[in-house]
């Protein structure tokens, strides 16, 4: 079967051909590829600039962003059946028994940095036809969900962010934006950047009773900021509104959810977050050398208006599984918009285009198989 591989000590990506896996123990199922998203994680291994092959081999079967139909169970697979559309879990736990996130089942909450990721981190990915995983890493999906269930995996890192951020919001008793009838309703969210992972944030924040407003670069014409127009959020562009201005036009901003990994973008919205606020950081920067920051009005900032700042990696099983019921509510929801988060789908084989980052457009996604 065909892999699109990462050898790094050549330094290139190419085409292999690869060994079926086969089915080791009765609790895991074998799944055929659907489809495989390509984003920044990948586009960072496809430099050089992240990620490693399992060890002692010397490359990596890229891809972490999955859809996929199970085409063999084990006898001990539960919830799992021949034909059941799936999406694979990332990252598996270590071995440490010190751990104790991974010994309690919350791998992406790692200790050590032991775990391992299918697809970036000393684990076969899944940009290939086959792959063999344990049921318990395995999502069942609603049929309803194929044409969009490559999204699920980027949907997790908001999922996963932003009920993080609820569980520490729940220390406002009146904090309560999904709730009608609340006086929450009509809390007030900036997502930070136009990126898959933000827009489906947006998305989610919307469907929470969230006031949104995206900030990004992109001109207001673009056709990214009239999907976020039809969610019902507003699109700010931030070559045209400073961040001052857009934190006086919203008002208080009660949470900032980053998506760009841009931090001088990122410490600068941390000055407007609003009293009691929430900024959760979802974006990983590659390392471009040292920003200044006012540290002074920013620790002042969080001391004096109870502010909350954190990061969030990776997701547990429960933000895959609220993923897929978040995402079948945002096709009812946006149906034409959802879609359009896919800009193109690639043949495995022309892999090179957009693992480089050369095209335009929001998710492109690799289809291996029907
Ligand atoms: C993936 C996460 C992973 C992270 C760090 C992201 O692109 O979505 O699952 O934990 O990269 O490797």
């Amino acid at each position: 079967m065909k892999a699109v591989a990462a050898f790094p000590k050549e330094r290139r990506v190419r085409l292999i051909d690869a060994e079926e896996p086969k089915l080791a123990s009765p609790s895991q199922v074998k799944l055929k590829i659907l489809d495989v998203g390509v984003c920044g994680t990948d586009k960072e291994i496809y430099s050089f600039a992240y990620g490693a092959p399992p060890d002692g081999e010397d490359h990596l079967i890229m891809g972490h962003e999955s859809l996929a139909r199970v085409v063999e169970a084990g006898p001990e697979a539960a919830g799992l059946k021949v034909g059941d559309l799936a999406v694979l879990m990332v990252r598996r736990p270590c071995p440490d028994p010190a751990c104790r996130a991974c010994a309690a089942g919350h791998q992406d909450f790692c200790e050590t940095g032991g775990f391992v990721e299918r697809g970036i981190n000393r684990r076969r990915g899944y940009m290939t036809e086959l792959v063999v995983e344990e049921a318990k890493y395995v999502v069942k999906l609603p049929k309803a969900l194929k044409d969009v269930g490559v999204l699920i995996e980027p949907l997790t890192i908001a999922e996963k962010a932003l009920a993080e951020a609820r569980r520490v919001q729940a220390r406002l008793p009146w904090f309560k934006p999904g709730v009608k009838g609340e006086p929450g309703l009509g809390a007030r969210a900036v997502v930070l950047g136009a990126g898959p992972v933000a827009l489906l944030g947006a998305m989610l924040l919307r469907l929470e009773g969230f006031t949104t407003a995206v900030y990004s670069l992109e001109p207001s014409t673009d056709p990214k900021a009239e999907l976020v127009r039809g969610l019902g959020a507003s699109y700010v562009c931030s070559r045209e509104t400073p961040l001052d201005e857009l934190a006086k036009k919203a008002g208080p901003i009660d949470l900032v959810y980053e998506a760009t990994g841009a931090a001088p973008l990122a410490f600068e919205a941390l000055e407007f977050l609003g009293t009691n606020g929430v900024f959760v950081f979802t974006g990983v920067p590659g390392r471009k050398g040292p920003i200044s920051v006012d540290a002074d009005r920013l620790m002042r900032g969080l001391v004096l208006q109870n502010q909350l700042v954190f990061g969030s990696v990776n997701a547990p099983r429960a933000a895959f599984e609220s993923a897929a019921k978040d995402l079948a509510s945002f096709l009812k929801a946006w149906p034409l918009a959802v879609p359009r988060l896919i800009t193109q789908r690639h043949a495995l084989a022309d892999f090179e285009a957009p693992l480089a980052g050369r095209l335009p457009g929001i998710k492109h996604v690799l289809h291996v198989g029907d």
